[in-house]
C-alpha cells in the first residue's frame, strides 16, 4: 500500500523540463559529457541518471538489474512510503515471481485481445467530447475522463457504481490532492469493491478483463484471489494517469504544431502515427523507476558495479539523436502506424509495460477523436500561460481550450 505521506507533492529538482513542456535542456550536455551523471531524486537522494539511448536499454534489459530496492540504505526515489516499497506490485518483482506474475497477466494484454476494445474506447472518447460545449479544460474534461472510463468499462464495473469508481481512482493519481488520510480510506473502500467485483465475476462469468484474467493461465498455474484483487487495483494505477498524461501532452503539442494537426483533421488514419510521436516526443512523463545492479554491467561510458542504483530516463534516450535523428523535431510522419517503433515511451525489456497495446489504443482513439469531433481545435490561451504539474508526472494542470469558429 502506497498511501502515505503524499508523494506527489515531491519534484525532480535537477532536471527542470524546457520551455513548453519540451525536454530538460539539460540531458543534451548530459548525454555528451555525462551520461550518468547523479541527479537529486524527489526525496534529495543522488542516483546516477542513465540518459544515452544505447545505455537506458541496456540497464532495462540486463538481467542484472533488480526492482527489488526495499533493502536498506539504498537511495529513495521519493522519501516516505512510495511505489518501490510495494512488494507486491508487479512492477517490483524480479523472476522468478515477475515472470510467473507477468507471463499469466500477459494473456490479457495481447494486441489480439486488445483490438477487439478499440471500438468501445472509440465510442467512449467520442461521448466525452460530445457532452462537451465549445470551450473546456481539455485535461479534468478528456483526458482524465477517458482513462477511468476506459478502465471501469474494461473491469466491468456496473454502470451504477461508475461515480464512487471514479472517484477513487481519481484520488490514486499522483496529481491528486487528497490527503493521505483519505488516499488510505479510499484505497480500504476499493479493495474490499475489488474483491466483490472479482467475486461477482466469478459467479457470473462474460468477456470483461477481470474474467479474462480470471481465466488466464499459465499451464496449471493462475491468479490467486488476492492477485487478482491486488491486480485490480495495479491496472488503475498503473493507466491511469500515464495515459491522462498522454493525452494531455499530446493535444497540447499538437495544438503547437497547426500544420500537423490540419493533415491529421484531414486524415484522422495519421492518428496511430502520431500517437506513436507524441510517446516519443512527450513520453513518458515520468521516467522508468530505479534499477539496482546484482552484477558488474558495461555501459557506455564505463562499469556500473554491482549493489549501484541507477534511474533509467527514458524521456532522455527518446531524444537522443544517434537513436533519432533531429530529434527536438516532432514530426507525425517519423513513424508509421505499424512496428517498429523503437522508441522507449513503454520502457524495455521484462518489466516493459504489460499494457502497452491498451495505451496504444488509447491515446491513438483519444487523437483520433479530437480531430474528427473537434477539427477547429485550439488553444483558448498563450501556449506560454499553460501551467505545468511540479510533481513526478509532468503535464499541463489544465488546458484551456475552444472549438469555436475563429473570430466568432
Ligand atoms: C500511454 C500510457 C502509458 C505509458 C507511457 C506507460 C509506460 C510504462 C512504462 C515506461 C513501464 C515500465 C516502467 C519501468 O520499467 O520502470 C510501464 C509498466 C507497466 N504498465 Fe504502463 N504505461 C502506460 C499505460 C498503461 C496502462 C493503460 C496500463 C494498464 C491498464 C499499464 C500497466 C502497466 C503495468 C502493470 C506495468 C508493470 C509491468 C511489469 O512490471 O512487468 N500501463 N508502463
Amino acid at each position: 500500500m502506497t498511501a502515505e505521506p503524499d508523494p506527489h507533492r515531491q519534484t525532480w529538482p535537477d532536471i527542470v523540463p524546457g520551455p513548453l513542456g519540451t525536454p530538460p535542456p539539460e540531458f543534451a550536455r548530459r548525454r555528451a559529457e555525462g551520461p550518468l551523471d547523479p541527479a537529486a531524486m524527489p526525496s534529495g537522494d543522488l542516483v546516477p541518471v542513465a540518459v544515452r539511448y544505447e545505455d537506458v536499454r541496456t540497464l532495462l534489459g540486463s538481467a542484472a538489474s533488480s526492482r527489488n530496492l526495499r533493502l536498506p540504505g539504498l537511495p529513495r526515489l521519493v522519501s516516505g512510503m512510495g511505489i518501490d516499497d510495494d512488494p507486491d506490485a508487479l512492477i517490483n518483482q524480479d523472476p522468478p515471481e515477475h515472470t510467473r506474475y507477468r507471463r499469466i497477466m500477459h494473456a490479457a494484454f495481447t494486441p489480439r485481445r486488445t483490438e477487439p476494445w478499440r471500438p468501445r474506447i472509440a465510442r467512449i472518447a467520442g461521448e466525452l467530447l460530445d457532452e462537451l460545449g465549445e470551450e473546456f479544460d481539455l485535461v479534468a474534461a478528456f483526458a482524465v475522463r477517458l482513462p477511468g472510463q476506459v478502465v471501469c468499462r474494461l473491469l466491468g464495473v456496473p454502470h451504477a457504481d461508475y461515480d464512487r469508481f471514479v472517484t477513487w481512482t481519481d484520488m490514486f493519481l499522483t496529481t491528486s490532492t487528497a490527503t493521505g488520510q483519505a488516499r488510505h480510506r479510499a484505497y480500504t473502500e476499493f479493495m474490499a469493491y475489488a474483491a466483490d467485483l472479482v467475486a461477482r465475476h466469478r459467479a457470473r462469468p462474460g468477456d470483461d478483463l477481470i474474467d479474462l484474467l480470471v481465466q488466464a493461465r499459465d499451464d496449471e498455474d493462475r491468479l490467486t484471489e488476492g492477485e487478482l484483487v491486488n491486480t485490480v487495483f495495479s491496472l488503475i494505477t498503473a493507466g491511469h494517469e500515464t495515459t491522462a498524461s498522454m493525452v494531455s501532452r499530446g493535444a497540447f503539442r499538437l495544438m503547437l504544431h497547426r500544420a500537423q494537426w490540419e493533415e491529421l483533421v484531414a486524415r484522422p488514419d495519421l492518428a496511430a502515427g502520431a500517437a506513436e510521436e507524441i510517446l516519443r516526443y512527450d513520453g513518458p512523463p515520468a521516467s522508468a523507476f530505479m534499477r539496482r545492479m546484482t552484477k558488474d554491467v558495461e555501459v557506455s561510458c564505463g562499469t556500473l558495479p554491482a549493489g549501484s542504483v541507477v534511474l533509467p530516463n527514458l524521456n532522455a534516450a527518446n531524444h537522443d539523436p544517434s537513436a533519432f535523428p533531429d530529434p527536438e523535431r516532432f514530426d507525425i510522419h517519423r513513424f508509421g502506424a505499424q512496428p517498429p517503433h523503437p522508441h522507449l515511451a513503454f520502457g524495455y525489456g521484462p518489466h516493459r509495460c504489460l499494457a502497452a497495446a491498451l495505451a496504444r489504443v488509447e491515446l491513438t482513439e483519444a487523437v483520433r477523436a479530437l480531430a474528427v469531433k473537434r477539427p477547429t481545435l485550439r488553444l483558448a490561451v498563450p501556449a506560454e500561460a499553460v501551467e505545468w504539474s511540479d510533481g513526478l508526472t509532468y503535464r499541463p494542470v489544465a488546458l484551456p481550450v475552444t472549438s469555436a469558429a475563429p473570430g466568432s
